[in-house]
């Protein structure tokens, strides 16, 4: 990354628990800032409940336009019960969609790698998830999320699942690109024994795939993908997938790692990108300076490989996650009997010591 140029920064903050961690990620912000040297121009805007209650839409144009005109967004977490009544259309999690779509940001990826300290965490067995290092890739601006007709009814309702041939390659080619840089194992999830829209999924991944000799490919049927993912996770690489099954096989995943308060993600386009926590805005728990701030600061480190290629800043932010955590220092979503239990603030503080000193 040039270290004169200014780099413009987005930041929704959002709902719940949303604010807190991007109050940690931006205290992690400004020490890259310091270290590297960045100079980063934040424009803070608001996005969901909390744009809901103030222009009556969970995303305007002119934040939209905002984050358009930025080389990277941050987003902190949408959605929450006092919203929850609104008609659907209406809802913060519209939001997303919005900014999905608007900036086209297709490829969803999802690294799930748990990390040694807490391999106890997760209510799956150590032995299963030790060594576990999985990117999902996950199609995010189509699919039944987006497609067309679409109607909500007095008697029914129902969405469409559709694909295009462009869609499915540009998602593929990024699938096969990220697997050459890791073991060179794409496994492409469908449901193509049932679903047209899958086998088309399938042969267009399968047509794509022929420009990467040394990727191997492996179809599976998002079923036993779920069930393989618990059952040896290891086995698994780079998962490519549409939307929905995606959002569904991400969260499988998250339990690899033992919280979902661990794990970050990039939403890439072929010009913008945002950054966000897997996890959602935790109501229960907002307000409390106690949530997990590490997928926040997680994604940042995303950002740093993904939009700035600055893999070295990155990989030290990541050790210093991982040092955090291998010297006891805790949230209280992964604690422990003896454990050391930070509040957010001081978690972010911990992993700055520890950034600062590399
Ligand atoms: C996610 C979330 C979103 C999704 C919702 C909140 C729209 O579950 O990012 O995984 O389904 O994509
Ligand atoms: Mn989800």
């Amino acid at each position: 990354m040039d270290n004169q140029k200014t780099i413009t920064l987005t930041i929704l903050p959002g709902d719940g628990i949303g604010s807190e961690v991007m109050d940690a990620a931006l205290l992690v912000l400004d020490a890259i800032s310091k270290k590297k040297g960045f100079n980063f121009d934040l424009k803070h805007e608001l996005a969901g409940g909390v744009s809901i209650d103030k222009h009556n839409s969970p995303l305007t144009d002119s934040v939209l336009q905002t984050c358009y005109d930025s080389d990277a967004v941050l987003l902190g977490a949408l959605g929450g019960p006092k919203w929850d009544d609104l008609p659907h259309d209406q809802k913060p999690e519209m939001g997303f969609l919005k900014l999905r779509k608007g900036l086209d940001l297709f490829a969803n990826l999802r690294p799930a790698i748990p990390f040694d300290a807490l391999l106890n965490a997760s209510s799956l067995k150590k032995e299963v998830i030790k060594d576990t290092n999985i990117m999902i890739v996950r199609e995010l601006a189509g699919g039944i999320y987006f497609g067309e007709p679409r109607s909500y009814g007095e008697e029914e309702a129902y969405n469409t699942l559709r694909y295009n041939r462009h869609e499915i390659e540009r998602i593929s080619k990024m699938a096969f690109e990220l697997a050459k840089a890791r073991s060179g194992k794409v496994t492409s999830v469908d449901k193509a024994n049932v679903l047209e829209s899958s086998q088309f999924w399938r042969d267009q991944v399968r047509k794509i795939h022929s420009q990467y000799s040394d990727i191997v490919l492996n179809d599976m049927l998002a079923d036993n993908a779920a069930m393989q993912l618990v059952r040896d996770p290891r086995q698994f690489d780079v998962i490519l997938t549409q939307n929905l099954f995606g959002d569904i096989l991400s969260d499988i995943t998250a339990m690899i790692t033992g919280s979902l308060g661990m794990l970050p993600s990039a939403s890439i386009g072929s010009k913008h990108a945002m950054y966000e926590p897997v996890h959602g805005t935790a109501p229960e728990i907002a307000g409390k300076n106690i949530a997990n701030p590490i997928a926040m600061i997680a994604s940042l480190s995303m950002m740093l490989e993904f939009t700035f290629k600055d893999t070295k800043t990155s990989q030290e932010l990541d050790r210093s996650i991982s040092q955090v955590l291998n010297e006891g220092m805790r949230t209280q979503d992964i604690a422990q009997a003896g454990d050391n239990v930070l509040k957010t603030q001081e978690m972010a503080q911990a992993i700055i010591d520890v950034f600062l000193s590399f």
